[in-house]
């Protein structure tokens, strides 16, 4: 069902465990970031940013959910389970965090959700496949593409509270990152069956995000001081990061696994004749 995306909060004893599982989110300098000193275009552009930063978080959380629970009907070690566990709770405060500065400047810009199907989902198989496809998906591509984008826009931003709700995220994003290169490794050689699922489902998770990094749509404003200060990135250096995170980081972790693309297909994928 199609939907507004809305958040709600229950306080009480739900939000004093969520305090105290991950401190310090009430202490961040919220009262600095006045609306009133931004013009009309900076702050709908800035609204718009972080409600889509608040969903995408969203749907980290349920990425994260869907890999905890396939990482436990295959059976693996708890250690390794746990942090796909821990990693939505992650997943939540960066909700918070995106939705409370988007409440400092006038409150969410309108987004309409399919919350019934926010989670990915994987074709039927055993579920160490299903496990690895979701660990592709999730930690080794979009983890992999989110961590250089948000580190990009922290150092970029000049105003104290984005810069520091961009570097707390961005510093947990980091090991959601790595936790895919744990998953495969812990799998090992009992994906050579599934090895060609795997690499299809990173060639189509690739090809899903190259619309972000295709030239040929460019009609964004150029870049100005006021959005850069709020940790906004202009087109061109999003495209730049991108890209330059799918030769960095994506392509050896995969090749690390053995689930490397074809060149060819990489080099197609980053060219901009990809369809999502
Ligand atoms: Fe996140
Ligand atoms: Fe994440």
């Amino acid at each position: 069902m199609i939907a507004p995306f809305e958040l709600d909060w229950l306080g009480g004893a739900a939000a004093t465990r969520l305090r105290r599982r991950r401190p310090g989110i009430d202490e961040l300098p919220w009262s600095t970031l006045d609306p009133r000193g931004l013009d009309a275009a900076t702050l709908d552009a800035a609204r718009a940013a972080w409600t889509d930063g608040a969903f995408s978080e969203y749907a980290s959380a349920a990425a994260f959910a869907a890999l905890a629970l396939a990482l436990l009907e295959a059976g693996a070690p708890i250690d390794l389970t746990a942090m796909a566990g821990d990693f939505v709770v992650d997943e939540i405060t960066h909700v918070e965090l995106n939705a409370r500065l988007a409440a400092q400047i006038g409150g969410a810009a309108p987004h309409l959700v399919e919350l019934d199907r926010v989670a990915p989902v994987c074709a039927p198989g055993p579920a160490i496949a299903r496990a690895a496809e979701l660990a592709v998906r999730i930690c080794v591509i979009g983890e992999s593409l989110s961590v250089p984008v948000l580190v990009s826009a922290a150092r970029r931003a000049t105003h104290p509270l984005v810069r520091a709700v961009l570097g707390r995220i961005a510093h947990d994003e980091g090991p959601h990152a790595r936790l895919g290169t744990l998953v495969l490794g812990w799998a090992g050689d009992r994906l050579a069956p599934h090895r060609d699922r795997l690499i299809a489902a990173a060639v189509r998770a690739l090809a899903a995000y190259a619309p972000l990094w295709r030239d040929d749509a460019d009609t964004s404003p150029t870049p100005d001081d006021a959005s850069a200060a709020l940790g906004l990135l202009d087109a061109v250096t999003h495209r730049r990061v991108l890209r330059r995170a799918v030769r960095a980081r994506v392509v050896p972790a995969l090749d690390a696994a053995g689930l490397a693309p074809a060149p060819e297909a990489i080099d197609e994928l980053l060219g901009g004749r990809v369809a999502a």
